[in-house]
């Protein structure tokens, strides 16, 4: 498919008897293309190179663009539209996919969604952001040998809230693509994943970028860099369909939020139906596809006001829901600029939100056999932050956004535990085996010419 892009007849290039000059033309100009982009790639190593396909909406460019960079290690194949290296060796881990710490089953939802902060000294902060306004204390803090935080803890104890485990995570993310899609708040989880990852060359401008330029962020993690992390910043999902289907990255796993970027709750909610359409779109392509897909939607996080004034700061979490729904709720503490923020209705639209989500998505009469948490599952951003009033970037005056290492990380811990549940082995199997049939077909045609 996107080999034909490269010449009006695909089957010209293929035959020798039909070499014409124009076929040759049309077949060596991508070539050069090609081996500019690699150059390109090179410079600008694992960084999105997002301008070169700003120039041109052609697909080939796109696709060659990618080719490029997911052959900087292992062998090729081919993933949807784009193509992303694997190294063979490391492939089919016969590992199993499920190995809970404990021997209680995982959470639900609801056993994770409340719980309480408690503190865990660790021998090192998980990462240390480059980008020093990202964080909250000074460089002596990250380096003293131990690293005093806080640890998320479900109400219920009956239940395994799953660790964060980068290897099992990229295990049961093999060749897959997640897309985090919605404002800054959700760039802090992209952020966040990417570190967990171990990739520390993300760049804080990327979101910006993405936005100015409506087009999404690419980084490649876990080994031999099979998985791909995508980010697009659009502040109310105006833009989820382009994401999804024309950016060469097509996603297995979505991660979507809305609201801190306040609309009423008549906007909100005509919004979000298109925005389901779309989703549903999506996930109507994953099923031709015999492929497992999986939709998450994180719940909005508002800020806590005046967290940078000495009368209401905070130096730890606050294991209280009604305190500090009841301080967000005190229009007292907001000035003119803050009340425009509506921190306050935000919990009120997450229901909303989440009820529509559920109405939409979901069949009137659930299926009690075949699971379909994989349809909607919601992340539940909001208890957890609300009992965070600390490590706010207050040093800027920012009460909204967070510090890293911390809260955020907690959403991609949420993410690798539901996609436990969720993904089995024979769902990791399907995606390798229908990318396997589309690298067969790129191969043959690499091959003919
Ligand atoms: C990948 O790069 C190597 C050189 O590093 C090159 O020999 C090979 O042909 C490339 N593979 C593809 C499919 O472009
Ligand atoms: C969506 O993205 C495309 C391509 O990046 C851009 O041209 C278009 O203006 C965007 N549409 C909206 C509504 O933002
Ligand atoms: C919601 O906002 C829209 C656009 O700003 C406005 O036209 C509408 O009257 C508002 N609705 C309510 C109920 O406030
Ligand atoms: C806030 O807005 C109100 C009404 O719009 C105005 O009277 C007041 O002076 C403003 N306060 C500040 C601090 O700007
Ligand atoms: C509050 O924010 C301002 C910047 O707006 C900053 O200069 C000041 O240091 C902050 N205060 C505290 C206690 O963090
Ligand atoms: C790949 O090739 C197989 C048979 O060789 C064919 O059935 C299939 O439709 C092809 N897929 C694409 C995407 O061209």
């Amino acid at each position: 498919m996107t080999q034909q892009a490269t010449t009006s007849n695909p089957d010209m290039a293929r035959s020798p008897t039909h070499g014409g000059s124009n076929t040759a033309h049309a077949y060596y100009r991508p070539k050069i293309f090609f081996m500019i982009i690699i150059m390109l790639s090179i410079v600008s190593n694992t960084r999105v190179i997002r301008h070169l396909s700003l120039h041109s909406n052609s697909k080939t460019l796109q696709y060659y663009r990618l080719m490029a960079r997911g052959n900087k290690s292992g062998s090729m194949y081919s993933n949807e539209y784009a193509t992303v290296s694997v190294n063979e060796k490391t492939k089919r881990s016969s590992t199993p996919v499920f190995a809970s710490s404990a021997d209680l089953p995982l959470c639900s939802r609801d056993d994770i969604r409340v719980g309480s902060w408690q503190p865990v000294t660790l021998k090192s902060p998980p990462y240390v952001p480059r980008t020093v306004h990202l964080r909250c204390y000074p460089e002596d803090v990250y380096q003293q040998g131990f690293w005093n935080t806080y640890d998320w803890q479900p109400s219920s104890t009956d239940c395994s809230f799953a660790s964060w485990d980068p290897d099992q995570f990229c295990r049961l993310l093999y060749r897959a693509t997640i897309l985090v899609i919605g404002d800054s708040l959700s760039w802090e989880h992209y952020r966040s994943l990417n570190h967990l990852l171990g990739n520390r060359g993300v760049h804080q401008s990327d979101q910006h970028q993405s936005k100015k330029f409506q087009g999404n962020v690419v980084y490649y993690v876990c080994p031999q860099h099979q998985t791909r992390l995508v980010f697009r910043r659009d502040d109310l999902l105006t833009n989820v369909s382009q994401a999804i289907f024309n950016e060469g990255t097509f996603p297995h796993v979505i991660v979507m939020n809305r609201g801190a970027h306040y609309k009423n709750d008549t906007v909100l909610l005509t919004d979000l139906r298109e925005i389901i359409r779309e989703i549903q779109a999506w996930q109507e392509e994953c099923s031709l596809r015999s492929i497992k897909c999986h939709f998450f939607w994180r719940t909005s996080v508002p800020g806590h006001p005046q967290c940078n004034h000495s009368a209401t700061s905070f130096s730890a979490p606050v294991n209280d829901i009604e305190k500090m729904e009841a301080m967000i709720a005190d229009l007292s503490l907001y000035n003119n600029r803050t009340l425009e923020y509506h921190w306050f209705d935000y919990q009120h639209q997450n229901l909303l939100v989440e009820e529509l989500l559920q109405h939409e998505l979901l069949p009137p009469k659930p299926d009690t056999i075949i699971s379909n948490e994989n349809v909607l599952q919601i992340l539940d951003a909001y208890y957890l932050n609300v009992l965070r009033p600390d490590e706010h970037r207050a040093h800027q005056g920012d009460c909204l956004h967070n510090c890293y290492p911390g809260k955020m990380d907690v959403y991609s811990r949420m993410l690798f535990h539901y996609l436990l549940q969720q993904r089995s082995q024979k769902d990791i199997g399907d995606l390798i085996a229908w990318q396997d049939k589309l690298f067969g077909n790129e191969t043959r045609r690499h091959r003919s010419k």
